[in-house]
């Protein structure tokens, strides 16, 4: 990958634009919004949202009155979680395309595998919720469908009724935290893999292990942990309200981490997991 522009391509053919700005625990409102024009501004073509960050209408917003053409940048949202079901993912993809106000979303996520209420039955209601985003995709409304926080065994079962398979799984996933079974698994099927948190949430920007290798290259430890997340092969999505962390986070593409730079930025491993594990019933 060698700009913003560079994409993935997912099985179906649908390019997705290499990186993308997360919008989680960005304000509704002006917040909202003056962050994905900055991003915009600064070459983002691919914006994440979801129903739980309560900012479909902002990011909607800043999209329409961007003055880039709709088609050139890629918007996903995700399902809620209380919404799964085949009716209520369809109820529920609704009030998604009246709040960001877009003829189209060009791809949608299951967000979370398992929904309050269906600790007991969550395989059967996950492949409820896909038969309604297989529908929605086979009608136009959708031009990629995909899964978030599904682990091999979330994924498996889906898979073997699925019609369409997912095209990309949405995990936690950075320096601190690989999850390699889950990886090998959708690289193995040609699921692509977005990494949320690509720069663990803020919280290691300090670490002096990558403030060193980054000052090897004149980059920063965010820019570090972006870079290595595409070097994994992973589409990273890092979220900030700040138009220049939003630049500076995105200007990843004209220094490669060496093997043994991204060997030693793996050990940071031990850091661990910094959400809720995907078997946890999370309340949205
Ligand atoms: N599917 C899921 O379940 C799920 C879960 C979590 C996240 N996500 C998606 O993934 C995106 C990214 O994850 P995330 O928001 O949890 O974490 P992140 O992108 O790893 O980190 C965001 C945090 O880092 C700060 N930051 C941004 N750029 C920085 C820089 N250059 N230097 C220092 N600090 C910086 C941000 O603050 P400022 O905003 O103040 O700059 C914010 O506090 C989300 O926004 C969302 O779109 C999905």
């Amino acid at each position: 990958m060698d700009s913003l522009k560079d994409c993935y391509t997912l099985y179906n053919g649908v390019k997705i634009p290499c990186v993308g700005l997360g919008t989680y625990l960005t304000d509704d409102g002006e917040t909202c919004v003056n962050a994905v024009r900055a991003a915009i501004e600064a070459g983002y073509r691919h914006i994440d949202t979801a129903v739980a960050y309560g900012n479909e209408a902002s990011v909607g917003k800043a999209i329409r009155e961007c003055g880039v053409p709709r088609e050139e940048i890629f918007v996903t949202s995700k399902l809620r979680n209380v919404n799964q079901g085949y009716e209520e993912t369809k109820a529920a993809f609704e009030v998604t395309m009246e709040q960001l106000g877009l003829d189209y979303i060009d791809m949608y996520l299951v967000h979370w595998p398992i929904a309050r209420g269906h600790k007991l039955d969550w395989k059967e209601h996950s492949y409820q919720t896909w038969r309604a985003f297989e529908e929605l995709y086979e009608a136009g409304r959708i031009r990629a469908i995909g899964v978030s926080n599904f682990l091999t065994y979330h994924l498996e079962p889906l898979m073997e009724r699925a019609k369409i398979m997912p095209m990309v799984n949405q995990l936690e996933l950075h320096p601190g935290y690989h999850q390699d079974e889950i990886v090998a698994f959708c690289k193995e099927k040609g699921i692509v893999l977005e990494a949320w948190s690509p720069m663990m949430q803020g919280k290691q920007m300090q670490n002096p292990l990558l403030i060193e290798i980054g000052e090897k290259y004149g980059k920063s430890a965010a820019q570090v942990c972006v870079r290595w997340s595409l070097q994994k092969g992973f589409l990273p999505l890092p979220k900030s309200v700040n138009p220049e962390r939003i630049r500076q986070n995105a200007d990843v593409f004209d220094f490669v981490l060496t093997d043994e730079d991204v060997a030693k930025i793996d050990t940071l491993k031990s850091v661990g997991r910094l959400g809720p594990h995907p078997d946890t019933i999370y309340p949205d």
